[in-house]
C-alpha cells in the first residue's frame, strides 16, 4: 500500500499530469489530482477519469490546459458548477475549484463558496477518497491525507472524513456509495458510519432513482453482490429502495415443514453466477429469478409449501419494477423477463431424461440466449446436498452437451419456419386466416417433436397433407 514519492511521482509522470503542472505554474495557482484517481493509484486499481482541484477557478486552468493540448482537445465548460471537462483521445481531465459547501436540507443544491484544498477535501465522501497529490513544481507528488485515508485503505475501512450525520445529510446517496465501495474493494464499513446510515436512511428518499440505480448497479457487477444485499439489508435501506427483495426474506415452517429462506437463496445464486459472468442482465435476472415467490407462495397439507408460476408472476412483475427504478424498459428488460420465465425449464429438463424433442423446445424457446439460461440455471443450484449438487450438475452437462448436438443438427435456435406464412396462402389461394395459423403451428410442433426435420421439402409435404385432412386443396 505504502507508494515512496518517487514512486507516486512514477504515476503521475504521464503528459496530463505534467501539462496541468505547467498550466498551473503560469497561472500561479495550486493544483492537485484527488478523489478516486489518487485511491486507485493505492489500491492498484485501473481508473480514467482524473479529478483536479486548484484553489482558484477550475474553468480558467482548464482553458489553460485545453491551449497546451491545441487541436486533440475538446473542452466543456458548466459555468454554473464551476466545473471544466477536457477529453482528449487518449485521457479525460476534469477540472473544480476548491470549494467549501454545504446542501440546503431538502435539496442537493449546494450553497457554494470558494475555499481552500482542506475545505474541499472536508467535503469528500470518504477519508479514502479525500487524498490529493500536488501538481506544482516545487511540491510534485506530495501526497496531503488529512484524514489519514491511508490508513484506512490499508485497514479496510470505509469512513467519512467529518462527522457522518454531516456527511450523509451533504448528500443521502452517500449512504449507498458507502456500501457500493464495501462490496467493490471488500472494505468494512466503519461502525460510526454504519450507524449513521441506519439513523439517516429515510433521506435517500431525495436523491433520483438514476443516481440511486447506478450505485445498485455497481453493487451488482461487484465480485460478490452479496456483500451489498446484506449490507443494504442491515442498514435498512433495502426495504426502502428495493422492497420486493425484502419481501424475500424470511422462512416459514408449518406442520415441521420449513421452505428456504428465499434471500439468502437469491444472494447466493448471484454470487454463484457472479463467478461465472459479468453480464449486468443476468445478474439481474439472477437477482430477480424467485422475486414472484412471496405472491405465489401457498400451503399445500398434502404436499407441504409451493410457489406454483413464480416464473410466470415473476415475468409479469419485471416492468414495474424496471419503471420504478428507471432501468431500462427495451430489450435488456425483455432478456432479464425471458431468463426468469424460463429459469426453471433447464432443471424440469435435467430432473427426468434428457429427450431431444425437450431440448429442441428448450433451444427453441430461448433462442441465442440459451447460453446465459443455462448459466443461471447452473448459478440456481443451492443445495447444501452435495450428492444433489453433483446430480444436477452433471445432468446440465448432459443437457448442454444435448444442446449442441440437436444446435448442429437441427438448427432450431432462431426458429424461422421452412414454409412461410405467405407461402401456405398462396398455395391455397388463402386470406390470412385461422388454418393458414393452424397450418404454420403444425410444421412447427413436427418439427421440434423431431418428426419430421427442420427442412423445407418435409415441411411442404406435412403442410400438403394436414391441409388435406382440414378440406384445403391447392389452387394450382
Ligand atoms: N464524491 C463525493 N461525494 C459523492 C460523489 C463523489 O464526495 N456523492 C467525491 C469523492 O471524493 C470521489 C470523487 O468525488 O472520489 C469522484 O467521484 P466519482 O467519480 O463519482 O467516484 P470515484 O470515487 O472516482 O469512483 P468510481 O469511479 O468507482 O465511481
Amino acid at each position: 500500500m505504502y507508494l515512496s514519492k518517487e514512486e507516486l511521482i512514477q504515476h503521475i509522470s504521464t503528459k496530463p499530469f505534467r501539462l496541468v503542472s505547467e498550466a498551473a505554474e503560469e497561472l500561479g495557482v495550486e493544483a492537485y489530482v484527488v478523489g478516486g484517481y489518487v485511491r486507485d493509484i493505492f489500491l492498484c486499481r485501473p481508473s480514467k477519469d482524473i479529478d483536479i482541484v486548484t484553489v482558484g477557478s477550475g474553468i480558467v486552468l482548464a482553458e489553460k490546459v485545453a491551449a497546451k493540448i491545441g487541436k486533440g482537445a475538446s473542452l466543456s465548460v458548466f459555468k454554473n458548477f464551476g466545473t471544466a471537462l477536457i477529453k482528449t483521445k487518449s485521457f479525460e481531465l476534469e477540472f473544480v475549484g476548491a470549494r467549501k459547501e454545504s446542501y440546503s436540507h431538502d435539496s442537493r443544491k449546494p450553497v457554494v463558496e470558494n475555499g481552500t484544498l482542506e475545505d474541499d477535501q472536508n467535503r469528500r465522501d470518504f477519508t479514502i477518497n479525500a487524498l490529493a497529490i500536488c501538481l506544482n513544481k516545487d511540491r510534485f507528488g506530495e501526497l496531503v491525507d488529512p484524514f489519514e485515508g491511508l490508513y484506512d485503505m490499508e485497514d479496510k475501512t470505509i469512513r467519512t472524513p467529518l462527522d457522518p450525520d454531516i456527511t450523509f445529510s451533504d448528500d443521502p446517496l452517500r449512504m449507498m456509495r458507502a456500501v457500493r465501495f464495501a462490496t467493490q474493494l471488500g472494505f468494512d464499513i466503519e461502525p460510526e458510519t454504519f450507524e449513521a446510515i441506519e439513523r439517516n436512511k429515510n433521506r435517500i428518499e431525495i436523491i433520483s432513482k438514476e443516481r440511486i440505480i447506478d450505485e445498485l448497479n455497481k453493487i451488482i457487477l461487484s465480485p460478490k453482490p452479496s456483500i451489498g444485499f446484506d449490507l443494504l439489508d442491515k442498514c435498512g435501506l433495502l426495504s426502502l429502495i428495493f422492497p420486493e427483495l425484502d419481501a424475500l426474506k424470511g422462512a416459514e415452517t408449518k406442520e415441521g415443514i420449513g421452505h428456504k429462506d428465499n434471500f439468502s437463496h437469491t444472494l447466493m445464486v448471484l454470487d454463484r453466477l457472479a463467478a461465472t459472468s459479468d453480464n449486468l442482465w443476468l445478474r439481474w435476472a439472477a437477482l430477480l429469478h424467485d422475486i414472484a415467490k412471496p405472491a405465489t407462495k401457498r400451503w399445500d397439507p398434502k404436499v407441504g409449501w409451493t410457489f406454483h408460476n413464480h416464473n410466470f408472476i415473476g415475468e409479469r412483475m419485471i416492468p414495474g419494477i424496471f419503471k420504478r427504478m428507471k432501468l431500462p424498459m427495451n430489450e435488456k428488460m425483455k432478456f432479464v423477463q425471458k431468463m426468469v420465465l424460463l429459469h426453471m425449464r433447464p432443471i424440469a429438463l435435467a430432473d427426468d431424461e434428457v429427450t431431444d424433442s425437450a431440448v429442441r423446445r428448450l433451444l427453441f424457446d430461448a433462442g441465442d440466449d440459451v447460453d446465459e439460461l443455462m448459466k443461471l440455471c447452473e448459478a440456481d443450484i443451492t443445495s447444501k446436498n452435495p450428492e444433489k449438487v453433483r446430480r444436477f450438475l452433471n445432468n446440465f452437462k448432459r443437457v448442454r452437451e444435448k444442446l449442441a448436438v440437436i444446435e448442429e443438427k437441427d438448427r432450431v435456435r432462431n426458429f424461422q419456419p421452412p414454409v412461410s406464412g405467405e407461402e401456405i396462402m398462396e398455395t391455397f389461394g388463402l386470406p390470412p386466416s385461422r388454418p393458414v395459423g393452424e397450418l404454420k403451428e403444425i410444421i412447427k410442433e413436427a418439427i421440434l417433436d423431431g418428426i419430421i426435420p427442420n427442412e423445407y421439402e418435409a415441411a411442404r409435404i406435412l403442410m400438403l397433407k394436414k391441409a388435406k385432412e382440414m378440406g384445403l386443396h391447392p389452387v394450382k
